[in-house]
């Protein structure tokens, strides 16, 4: 049943984005009052990620406060000012009454396609006036970050003093549609105005913590968001500008990261003003090329931490990205995917563009073996990395210095692209103590080895064997190991290279040395 107790006790401080490497003895951040002081040595580290995040959050916050646009945004308990009456009464009556079973599920939404459905949300007052404050921020000239690791521009909202509004709206009315859509069995209805729409349970009964930001695109900032998929459970995706301000820029969506149908087209949506789009944050998605004008969106990644911690969820989310199966062009990513550019003809790519027909591989690129430089000997430290990027060959390759050794794997993480070059490493022999359940063993493996554990959501590999640590049989999820070498002061890795001839045939050996009297015959 959908669990709004963990609200009660919610501590709103948790964000993927906003972690920080902190290293063992850091002392505690600027801001720290006597009481984090005291318990710090005592923190792990993501708890100090945590108490570093929540403390810079709340310094810009009080910083913003003081000239806020317009501070009704800022106050949780006005946020059902700014709903669409079709959704709060809908809202209201699902958590009144869990009686009240799916009664409004064919009113309010409409199914895009399998797992992806939208209905109406904010009123057109909140996206202008969120839109215009977004605007203000960023002359204010207070510090901003990305939203995320693709968009360069918009606004991370839960930074800027606005997480308990969006909270507030979390709790009272998204949370409720959550569960309708993508929460448990007994909460989830199967289908909207008879359409099947093929949600399935990723923790919408519980939803319990979200990363918010707007994202702007235009021409000459970001034009269109390559396919990917979210950093969350669920994700609710508002169209904030009116559609006669922009062109293009529709939203793609393709299938779940670990199905055949993973980079096969399902829909293309056009946002609108106010409605929002709600799908699992595992299906690929991505913008297309904006045409003309500016838009902008809400989105808020949302996570429920007690589905992350069940066995359904380990299950499931350990799968691999899957690159089998057909693909659609449109649903390939420049970012993600090492065949993009076999499959992606060489006029369309770093594009979105819908240019509609199936993927097919072009014959393998002639390629060479040869060393490339990563950097300077001096410049890896032990217990350090650097990643070399091959652009031509859309190649990423990332050298640790682990117990004075060299070691070089694929940098994209086999699970879901994690950069793994931003990954701790440890010796096998720790991390396999701190484990309450030992993984099954690897005939190839030393406790000396070092392992990375990949930034994103803490999958270990081997360094020097490519393996997953608690599935070193994986077929799937394992990293590509490359030679390395260190040579005339440089670090240099061995990888196949584009060869520049494209592979002509090599000219003939010259013929054999022979005796002059042989050569004579041979004239006769
Ligand atoms: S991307 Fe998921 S663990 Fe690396």
């Amino acid at each position: 049943m959908v669990d709004y107790s963990k609200w009660d006790t919610l501590d709103d401080d948790s964000d993927d984005e906003a972690a920080t490497v902190v290293v063992r003895d850091e002392p505690a951040p600027a801001g720290a009052d006597a009481e984090i002081r005291r318990a710090w040595p005592t923190l792990d580290k993501a708890q100090r990620a945590s108490v570093t995040a929540f403390l810079a959050e709340n310094e810009l916050a009080l910083a913003y406060a003081k000239q806020a646009l317009e501070p009704r945004l800022f106050r949780a308990d006005e946020h059902r000012r700014w709903i669409r009456p079709e959704l709060l009464a809908v809202a209201d009556a699902w958590r009144r009454d869990a009686r009240a079973g799916f009664a409004g599920v064919d009113a309010l939404c409409r199914v895009e396609a399998p797992g992806v459905v939208s209905f109406p949300a904010l009123t057109d007052d909140f996206c202008d006036a969120l839109v215009r404050e977004v605007d203000h921020y960023r002359r204010s000239g207070l510090p901003s970050r990305n939203p995320n690791s693709m968009n360069q521009y918009g606004l991370i909202l839960n930074d800027v003093g606005m997480r308990g509004t969006f909270s507030a709206f979390l709790k009272y009315v998204l949370l409720p549609v959550g569960a309708r859509l993508f929460g448990d069995d007994r909460d989830r209805s199967r289908a909207v105005g008879g359409e099947a729409h093929a949600g399935e349970d990723w923790g919408g009964s519980s939803l319990d913590d979200h990363h918010t930001f707007v994202v702007q695109y235009a021409k000459g900032r970001d034009t269109h968001l390559d396919m990917h998929i979210d950093e969350c459970d669920v994700t609710f995706n508002f169209g904030l500008t009116d559609a006669a301000n922009f062109a293009g820029n529709d939203l793609t969506f393709c299938g779940m990261y670990y199905a055949d149908t993973h980079r096969r087209r399902s829909a293309t949506y056009k946002h609108a003003r106010g409605r929002c789009v709600v799908h699992s944050g595992k299906r690929r998605h991505g913008a297309l090329d904006i045409e003309d004008g500016e838009r902008a969106s809400l989105i808020m990644w949302t996570k429920s931490s007690s589905f992350r911690a069940t066995a359904e969820y380990a299950r499931r989310n350990v799968r691999a990205l899957n690159h089998s199966g057909e693909a659609d062009r449109i649903c390939l990513s420049y970012t993600h995917d090492p065949d993009y550019k076999r499959l992606m003809p060489k006029g369309l790519q770093y594009s979105m563009v819908d240019d509609g027909p199936l993927a097919t591989a072009a014959p393998p690129p002639p390629t060479r073996k040869a060393w490339r430089t990563v950097c300077d000997e001096a410049k890896l430290k032990n217990g350090q990395s650097r990643r070399l990027v091959l652009e031509a060959e859309n190649e990423q390759v990332v050298v640790f210095r682990h117990r004075r050794k060299l070691f070089a794997i694929d940098n994209r993480c086999a699970h879901q692209g994690g950069n793994l070059c931003a990954g701790d490493v440890e010796d096998l022999g720790t991390v396999l103590r701190h484990r309450t359940k030992a993984p099954p063993k690897s005939v190839n493996a030393c406790l000396e080895d070092g392992v990375v554990r990949c930034p994103r959501h803490g999958l270990c590999f081997n360094i020097r064997t490519g393996e997953y640590v608690d599935d070193p049989d994986s077929g799937t999820l394992r990293q590509r190991v490359f030679p390395v070498r260190s040579k005339g002061g440089k670090i240099q890795v061995q990888v196949d290279v584009l060869r520049k001839d494209g592979g002509a045939a090599a000219p003939p050996p010259p013929p054999a040395a022979g005796s002059f009297r042989d050569f004579l015959k041979s004239r006769a």
